[in-house]
């Protein structure tokens, strides 16, 4: 029997054509071409007003956070139930993750205990939409416009994901997507930056040139020390064929986790990745907690699915 894989990308001819359509003509003044291409289509269909293309979504938060300004002494709020990849860009900069706990009925950030946690030192709250849920985002906007600490969406997970008919990662200060192999759309490895405010896209786009901005003349003349998180044009061709794919991706995701619904709710004790009213989810991750009367373990469902030659990831670790 064939292994059944926790995710796989869905490449078509498509991607092929544009990655050796980049690979055999994408160099010299064309090296940019499918990278614009790709921020466009991605900016379209996220309705904000710009975008960077970078070589993860951990790159992308760093450089996000680090045009905010974080610094040691500063202390950035998030939920403790995640992954490292949202609290290492923190530590990189010398800042301190602050953890709260999760709501039970989105298993995202509680903006109610954000709020708690917040100290003269918080420099920003990261809503992360973990497995494709949706954050409570006018609460958690509320409260940041309320005590002016920028609110980040971190939609690694997300893309595909609604709230109120607004598109995850496109209401905070600037959001974070993953485009590794695992993900909805992927590119391999790679990720975008996107926001609406032009100032935060001008410093983000300078720290991702290694420091050079737009407007300086001088050739090799970096104005502050910046990242190098880019992304190659082969990757951002694989990244607009799937743009073109993307609803056709996003439905499939959703279609797989209403399978698993359709066959798993009827059991007593097991929730699935909520989708609260108003909200959309992109269900990257059909995920299961089961309640502990239920006796079913990580561990035990872990052998049943091997057994099974079926892969099996077990929640993110608090
Ligand atoms: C919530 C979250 N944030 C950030 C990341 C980091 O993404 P990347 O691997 O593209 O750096 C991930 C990766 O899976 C993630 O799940």
């Amino acid at each position: 029997m064939s292994r059944i894989h926790y995710t796989k990308p869905s490449i078509t001819e498509l991607e092929v054509a544009y990655a050796t359509d980049a690979a055999r003509n994408g160099w010299g003044d064309k090296c940019y071409e499918y990278i614009t291409r790709f921020e466009q289509a991605f900016k379209a269909h996220l309705g904000v007003k710009y975008a960077i293309a970078t070589s993860s979504c951990t790159g992308a938060l760093h450089m996000g956070l680090a045009a905010l300004g974080v610094g040691p002494g500063d202390e950035v709020i998030m939920a403790d139930t995640n992954w490292i990849a949202t609290a290492a860009p923190i530590v990189y900069l010398g800042a301190k993750p602050v953890f709260v706990d999760i709501l039970p009925d989105s298993w995202c950030i509680n903006p109610e205990l954000a709020e708690a946690a917040i100290t003269p030192h918080t420099k920003a709250i990261i809503a992360v939409h973990l497995y494709g849920n949706l954050c409570d985002m006018d609460r958690s906007l509320a409260i940041g416009e309320k005590h002016g600490i920028p609110v980040i969406e971190d939609a690694a997970e997300a893309i595909g994901s609604q709230y109120l008919g607004k598109r995850a990662g496109s209401m905070g200060k600037f959001g974070t997507f993953s485009l590794h192999g695992t993900k909805t759309l992927t590119t391999g490895e790679g990720g975008m930056f996107v926001t609406n405010d032009a100032d935060l896209y001008e410093l983000v786009l300078t720290l991702s040139n290694h420091g050079r901005a737009r407007g300086q003349a001088k050739q090799f003349w970096p104005d502050v020390v910046g990242f190098k998180y880019k992304m190659s044009n082969i990757q951002a061709a694989i990244g607009c064929a799937q743009m073109e794919r993307i609803e056709e991706l996003i439905n499939r995701k959703r279609e797989i986790l209403r399978y698993y619904r359709e066959h798993l709710e009827s059991f007593p004790g097991l929730t699935m990745n909520p989708e609260l009213v108003g909200t959309v989810n992109g269900a990257w991750m059909p995920t299961v907690v089961f309640d502990v009367e239920t006796g079913i373990t990580r561990e035990s469902l872990q052998a049943a699915f091997a057994a099974e030659n079926i892969d099996a990831r077990v929640f993110f670790h608090p």
